[in-house]
Order: structure tokens, then C-alpha cells, then sequence
């Protein structure tokens, strides 16, 4: 029970990492804020999540409306009294060739993507600020570091968030604030399994762990990030991807 009584905040974990994530931190003792943009899907992993003896709320949340982000964290802390972590989960992709990508699939990925995570972390750092504590945890990804063909926008999203996560690091430092990121491989979930045969082979033949990772392996390194064992830790990424990119 590492985290007993920490108020956790998801973004994005309705279903997925997000929602792995939850049950792993839930698992160790945290208190759990679900939110999504995913309505019916919210309503059913609140259910499945408390019905484990957790202690659950859910949210709706998209995270690229200010306000929408200003309401939620209110909300959070007012039902829970603290926020102690804050995952920016929530993540989109709009794939197409660099020739092809419209303004407006540009526009879309970066604005969940990065400008969600940009809200979500202003909002809840005034929080943590107060408290002189708390851990922020950013999903970013192998392709922020590294670029994919098919997919400029939502890599320069996940590199744009590493910046966020470094810079953010280091101005909240002083008030007891870390700030991380991990940028997961190729993970098995809905995001993934909408890819063509091409690209996930590609991925696959090139992992030396020779499998693809699990919403759980994400899971385990955030919960490394959310407790204790990580206090020294602040301003880095942790790449969990099989080896794919080292
Ligand atoms: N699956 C992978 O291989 C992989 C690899 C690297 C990084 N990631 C990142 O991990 C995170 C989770 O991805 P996943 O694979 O579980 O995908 P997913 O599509 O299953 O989950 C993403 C969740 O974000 C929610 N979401 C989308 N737009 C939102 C918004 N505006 N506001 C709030 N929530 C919103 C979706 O409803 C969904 O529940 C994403 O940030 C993704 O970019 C995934």
C-alpha cells in the first residue's frame, strides 16, 4: 500500500494505459479521479474499478477545454481534499504522410495531446504548489523521441511534452513538485490495434524484447514515479518500449 490515501488524477483512463494505470495505483492504496471525454465508457470503469474496494470518482473531462480543466481539478480536490498525481494520459493520433496532413489533423493532435497536458498541469500545480508536494507523470512516447513516418503531428506533440515536462521540472522543483515522463514503445491497446498489418510488423520486428509491451508495463514504471522510490527523481523520461529505441 505505497500510495495509501494518494489522490491520483487520470487523464484519458477510461479505458487503455489510462485505465490501467488506475488500477495499478489503486491497487497500492491511491484514491483514483478517472476522466475522460468517453462518457458511457467512464461510467462503466468507475463501476468496474470501485467494485475492486476502490475508491473511485469519475469525471468527464476533455482536457483541451480550459474551463472544462479548471471545473474538473476543483471538483477533484473539493471530493478528495489533495491531489497528489497527476497523470497527463490522454492522447490522440490523426496519421497521415507529412504531403497529406491537413491544418486541421494537425491542429487537433496537438491541441489534446500538448495543449491538454499544458492545462491539466497549470491547473493542478496551483494545487500542488499549495501543498508543497505532488508528482506529475506525462505519457509521452518512443516516436517524440525518435519521429515516424505517418506521423509528424502527433510526434511533435509527444516531443513538444517532454519539453513541457522539462521545463516544468525545473520551476517547480522548489515546491516539492517532480515532474517526469515515459515514452512508451508499442503497447498493445485500441490505439495501436487501428494500425495498418505494415506498422505494427515493423514495430515488432525491430523490439529485442521480441514482444509488444502491456498497458500493465506502463502501469508499473508510473507507479514507480508516483511513489516514494522516485523523490530523487525530476525532469526525465523513461523510455519502457522493449528496447525498441535506446
Ligand atoms: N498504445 C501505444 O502503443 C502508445 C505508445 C506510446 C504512447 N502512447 C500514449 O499513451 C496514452 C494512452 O494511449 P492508449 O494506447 O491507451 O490509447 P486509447 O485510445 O485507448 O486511450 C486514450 C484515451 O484518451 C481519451 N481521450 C482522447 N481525447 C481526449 C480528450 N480530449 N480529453 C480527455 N480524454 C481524451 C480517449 O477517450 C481514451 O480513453 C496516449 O497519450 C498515447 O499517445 C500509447
Amino acid at each position: 500500500m505505497i500510495l495509501k490515501d494518494k489522490v491520483c488524477l487520470i487523464t484519458g483512463s477510461a479505458r487503455g494505459i489510462g485505465y490501467a494505470i488506475a488500477e495499478e495505483l489503486a491497487a497500492n492504496g491511491a484514491k483514483i479521479v478517472l476522466t475522460d471525454v468517453l462518457e458511457d465508457v467512464l461510467d462503466e470503469s468507475v463501476r468496474k474499478l470501485s467494485s475492486t474496494g476502490a475508491e473511485v470518482i469519475g469525471i468527464p473531462l476533455d482536457v483541451s477545454d480550459s474551463a472544462q480543466v479548471t471545473a474538473a481539478v476543483a471538483k477533484a480536490k473539493e471530493s478528495l481534499g489533495s491531489i497528489d498525481l497527476l497523470v497527463n494520459n490522454a492522447g490522440v493520433t490523426k496519421d497521415t504522410l507529412l504531403l497529406r496532413m491537413s491544418e486541421a489533423d494537425w491542429d487537433f493532435v496537438l491541441k489534446v495531446n500538448l495543449k491538454g497536458a499544458f492545462l491539466m498541469t497549470q491547473a493542478v500545480a496551483k494545487v500542488m504548489t499549495k501543498q508543497r508536494s505532488g508528482k506529475i507523470v506525462n505519457i509521452s512516447s518512443v516516436v517524440g523521441l525518435m519521429g515516424n513516418a505517418g506521423q509528424v503531428n502527433y510526434s511533435s506533440s509527444k516531443a513538444g511534452l517532454l519539453g513541457l515536462t522539462k521545463s516544468a521540472a525545473s520551476e517547480l522543483a522548489g515546491r516539492g513538485i517532480c515532474v517526469n515522463a515515459i515514452a512508451p514503445g508499442f503497447i498493445e491497446t485500441e490505439m495501436t490495434a487501428k494500425l495498418p498489418d505494415a506498422a505494427r510488423s515493423a514495430f515488432l520486428d525491430n523490439i529485442p524484447l521480441k514482444r509488444a509491451g502491456s498497458p500493465a508495463d506502463i502501469a508499473k514504471t508510473v507507479l514507480f514515479l508516483a511513489s516514494p522510490a522516485s523523490d530523487y527523481v525530476t525532469g526525465q523520461v523513461l523510455g519502457v518500449n522493449g528496447g525498441l529505441y535506446m
